[in-house]
């Protein structure tokens, strides 16, 4: 499907402030897969449709989750919300024709994993830093995304994990395993 067509069912799905959300990070891949060599086109596309999933019902996403064999893990089933990347990259893959490496990059963009590739970094980072974010380290962290992407992924896992850490929130092992990568 194209990019318009895309945003066109983002638009649909979504509520006014997570399309916005949407095109935001839209805007912010391509702001970084031109300075890192990514296909623009391909960035902008998993950046309108990372959050697909992001409004099902609890149940329509256990639902969904069945009838696709989508493995719900210990975390998930207390945190069910974070099943929206898993299901957001099913739809991707199977109503939008995503090919592998752009469904990795949305299964990975909510948690963080182990061996994100470069398009996986650009969209994690890229769905912190639209403009429709408004915390103080906003500039900061632009200004190091543009520079050394890896250490832009380490600061944004550093301020969600501060943040489950204070709000005594599960934290998602797999939040931990992209940490310790980076750090290695
Ligand atoms: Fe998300
Ligand atoms: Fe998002």
């Amino acid at each position: 499907m194209t990019y318009q067509q895309i945003e066109q069912v983002a638009k649909n799905k979504l509520s006014e402030k997570r399309f916005y959300h949407s095109q935001c990070v839209a805007e912010q891949c391509e702001v970084l897969a031109k300075i890192y060599n990514v296909p623009i086109e391909k960035a902008k596309l998993v950046g309108i449709a990372h959050d697909i999933a992001k409004e099902m019902e609890k149940e329509e996403m256990k639902q969904y989750a069945k009838e696709n064999a989508i493995e719900i893990d210990e975390i998930e089933k207390h945190h069910i919300k974070l099943l929206h990347a898993k299901i957001g990259a099913d739809i991707c893959k199977k109503q939008f024709l995503f090919d592998e490496q752009m469904v990795r990059a949305i299964e990975a963009h909510t948690t963080g994993k182990k061996e994100m590739d470069i398009l996986a970094k650009i969209l994690f980072v890229a769905d912190a830093i639209g403009d429709d974010r408004n915390w103080e380290d906003l500039e900061e962290i632009r200004s190091i995304a543009k520079k050394d992407i890896n250490s832009a992924v380490l600061y944004i896992l550093d301020l969600n994990i501060k943040e489950r850490i204070e709000k005594k929130k599960l934290i998602h092992i797999d939040s931990i395993d992209c940490r310790n990568e980076l750090l290695m």
